[in-house]
C-alpha cells in the first residue's frame, strides 16, 4: 500500500498524510522536509539557492531519518525550499531518494505515505492511492495565522496570504514538476472541513482502494 498526498502550502496535506500513516500502519516521509533540509544547508554555508551544484551535494548528505529539526520549520526555510525546489538537478537527486524511501519500506513489509507536490505525478506514479488535498487560499492563510499567531486576522494573516499566494505561483508555475493533480488523483477540498471530517473521507477512499 503506497499513498501518495499532495497539495498546496498550508492545505492540511502534513497533518492528514501522517494521521492515515498511524492508522494503517506504514512508513511516512514528508518530502517537503527534504527540500528544506537542502535550503537550510545552503543558507547555513552562505550558499546562493539557485547554486544547482551545492543544492545537489546538499541533497546527497541528507539524512531522511533525521527530518523532524524544528530549524526546518521556520517558514523562512518553507520560502527557501520552494527556491532550490526549482532546480531540475536537485529534484532528479531528491525524487531518487524519495523513492529509495518507499521501496525501503515495501521491502520491509510495510506500505507508506509520502507527502509533497509531485507524489502523484512524478515520484511515486504506480502509488495505490492519490489524495490531491487543497483549500481556497485565504482559508489556507486563516489556518496558518491561527497556528502561529493565535488570531486568525490582522496584519499577519495578510503577511501570510501574501507569501502563499506567492509559493502557489512559484510552485505551480515552475518549469520542473510544477504542483498538479495527477490525472487519477482523488480531489479533495478542506475549504469547509476541520482536519477530522477530511481524515475521515481519506480513509474511505483508501478503504475503497484497498477491497478493489
Ligand atoms: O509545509 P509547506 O506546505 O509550507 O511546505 P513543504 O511541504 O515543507 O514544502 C516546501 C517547498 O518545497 C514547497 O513550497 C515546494 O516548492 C517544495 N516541494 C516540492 O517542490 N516538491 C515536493 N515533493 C515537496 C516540496
Amino acid at each position: 500500500m503506497i499513498i501518495a498526498v499532495d497539495g498546496p502550502a498550508a492545505s492540511g496535506k502534513g497533518t492528514l498524510a501522517k494521521r492515515l500513516a498511524t492508522h494503517y500502519g506504514l512508513a511516512y516521509l514528508d518530502t517537503g522536509r527534504t527540500y528544506r533540509a537542502v535550503a537550510l544547508a545552503l543558507m547555513e554555508d552562505g550558499v546562493a539557492l539557485d547554486d544547482g551544484e551545492a543544492a545537489v551535494r546538499a541533497a546527497g548528505a541528507i539524512d531522511l531519518g533525521a527530518l523532524e529539526a524544528p530549524a526546518l520549520a521556520t517558514a523562512e526555510v518553507g520560502e527557501g525550499a520552494s527556491q532550490v525546489a526549482v532546480l531540475p538537478e536537485l529534484r532528479t537527486v531528491l525524487v531518487a531518494r524519495q523513492q529509495g524511501f518507499a521501496r525501503e519500506a515495501a521491502r520491509a513489509g510495510r506500505g507508506a505515505v509520502l507527502d509533497g507536490r509531485d507524489i502523484g505525478t512524478v515520484v511515486l506514479p504506480d502509488a495505490s492511492v492519490k489524495l490531491f488535498i487543497t483549500a481556497e487560499v485565504e482559508e489556507r492563510a486563516r489556518r496558518r495565522a491561527l497556528e502561529l499567531t493565535g488570531s486568525e486576522a490582522g496584519p499577519a494573516y495578510e503577511r501570510l496570504l501574501a507569501a502563499l499566494r506567492s509559493r502557489d505561483a512559484r510552485d505551480c508555475g515552475r518549469a520542473s514538476s510544477p504542483l498538479r493533480p495527477a490525472a487519477d488523483a482523488h480531489i479533495l477540498d478542506t475549504t469547509h472541513l476541520d482536519a477530522d471530517a477530511a481524515f475521515w473521507l481519506a480513509t474511505r477512499v483508501v478503504d475503497e482502494a484497498l477491497a478493489a
